[in-house]
């Protein structure tokens, strides 16, 4: 196995070549919101409140050409940023992104970029409340050794968002990684070279090729730019998972283990649903062999992404109807289209709101409570319990 610098130099000279992502750079702020990159929607998801504090600390892990940098800046005004990379390349383009872009306008607190490898987290000052380490565990020669780093850069009560890629939905993919490679011998780390040998290898197999068609179906059209193709079938490191390795990566980081943060996935009733007995029998597995069955059962995953937190991290319980009723609530801005009662949600997903629904909402964000608000609006316990859900709403509690 190559050693770290090794490794590390092939990975920045691919990156120094092909900065990634490659999205154009913008004179506007980044349209809408990824909710997991502000800190009030991700707090919220992992403990059911709204955190008391906004002025917090954000170190983007591997920001790359900081498309991600840019939606944390813009979207969590009050903190102070922190964006770490190998490549001299990407960090140029991230740099440019967000001086382009306006999120720095008025910012009263830092952002800083930093040529500095993910291991050397450790040398940082500080501790942060959110790390988003999104697409860089999966190309370090010793993960563990990276996610242990950031892990103790995390400050108690604190976030770490992770993205690394599955084996399953990932296959065809190595396989042609792998036959990019054979054929260009010893010319590999030549990644021009290689994404030429991908793309002259894709053109000259048959159209019902599997490896083609996957590509077609699934990648095509991102990898239109070679520095998405050479991402994806020239990247000198990459470690693919499968739900007991990334247990074992997770475990590593001594974090707790939160959720994953595209949950719709990990619902085995949309698999099993429709039969009643396999569903009572999943219910006798451990929480890890059920994720290993789903991942089984609907193998496209192409990437793990997951939260981590340090403790203490407590998820707060409203089923206690007093507790839901006193608490306070607040419109999610990651909502598209309000106020109306046809909206986008979270996931940009459709909602349409009863009236009942709309008139709570509009009162949201008065400091009015659950209750008050009930007494006002044509609205029962049960339909405000579905606004949460929803994750239309966070709710700070208050002692009943
Ligand atoms: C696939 S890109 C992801 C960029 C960004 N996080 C995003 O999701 O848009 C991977 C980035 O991780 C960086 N990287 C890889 N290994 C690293 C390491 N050991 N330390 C710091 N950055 C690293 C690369 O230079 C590259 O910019």
């Amino acid at each position: 196995m190559p050693d770290s610098q090794t490794t590390r130099a092939a990975v920045a000279k691919l990156y120094d070549t092909y900065p990634f992502p490659p999205d154009p750079l913008s004179d506007d702020l980044p349209p809408g919101y990824n909710w997991r990159w502000h800190w009030p929607s991700a707090y919220s998801f992992c403990t059911g409140q709204k955190p008391a504090r906004q002025d917090i600390r954000i170190l983007d892990a591997g920001c790359g050409t900081g498309s991600g940098t840019d939606y944390l800046i813009h979207l969590n005004p009050d903190a102070e940023i922190v964006a770490i990379d190998l490549s001299e390349k990407a960090l140029e383009v991230a740099t440019e992104r967000v001086r382009r872009s306006g999120v720095l306008n008025g910012r009263s607190r830092p952002v800083q970029f930093l040529q500095l490898p993910l291991e050397d987290a450790t040398q940082l000052s500080g501790q942060f409340d959110l790390i988003n380490c999104v697409g860089v565990l999966h190309h370090l020669s010793d993960p563990v050794k990276g996610i242990e780093a950031i892990a103790s850069k995390l400050a108690p009560g604190g976030l770490l968002h992770v993205f690394v890629y599955a084996q399953l939905g990932r296959w065809e993919i190595s396989l042609m990684q792998q036959a990019i490679s054979l054929i260009q011998g010893d010319r590999q780390g030549d990644y021009v070279d290689g994404v030429k040998v991908g793309r002259e290898l894709f053109a000259s197999l048959p159209d019902n090729n599997r490896l083609v068609k996957y590509e077609k179906e699934r990648w095509a059209f991102e990898n239109q730019k070679d520095a998405a193709f050479a991402d994806m079938y020239v990247h000198p490191q990459e470690i693919d998972y499968n739900i007991e390795t990334l247990f074992e990566l997770i475990d590593a980081s001594r974090l707790k283990f939160i959720g994953f943060s595209n949950p719709q996935y990990w619902d085995i009733t949309r698999l099993v649903g429709k039969s009643e007995d396999l569903l009572s029998r999943t219910e006798k597995l451990s929480e890890r062999e059920l994720y290993r069955l789903i991942e089984l059962l609907d193998p496209q995953l192409s990437h793990y992404e997951f939260f981590l937190g340090r403790e203490p991290i407590a998820k707060i319980d409203w089923s206690d109807e007093g507790t839901f009723l006193a608490a306070t609530p607040e419109i999610s801005p990651c909502i598209n289209g309000w106020p109306s009662q046809n909206i986008l949600d979270r996931d940009y997903q459709m909602v349409s709101l009863s009236a009942g629904e709309f008139e709570f909402l509009k009162r949201c964000g008065t400091n009015k409570t659950v209750a008050d608000i009930l007494a006002e609006v044509n609205l029962d316990l049960v339909a405000a319990r579905g606004l949460l859900a929803k994750h239309l709403i966070f709710l700070t509690p208050n002692p009943s």
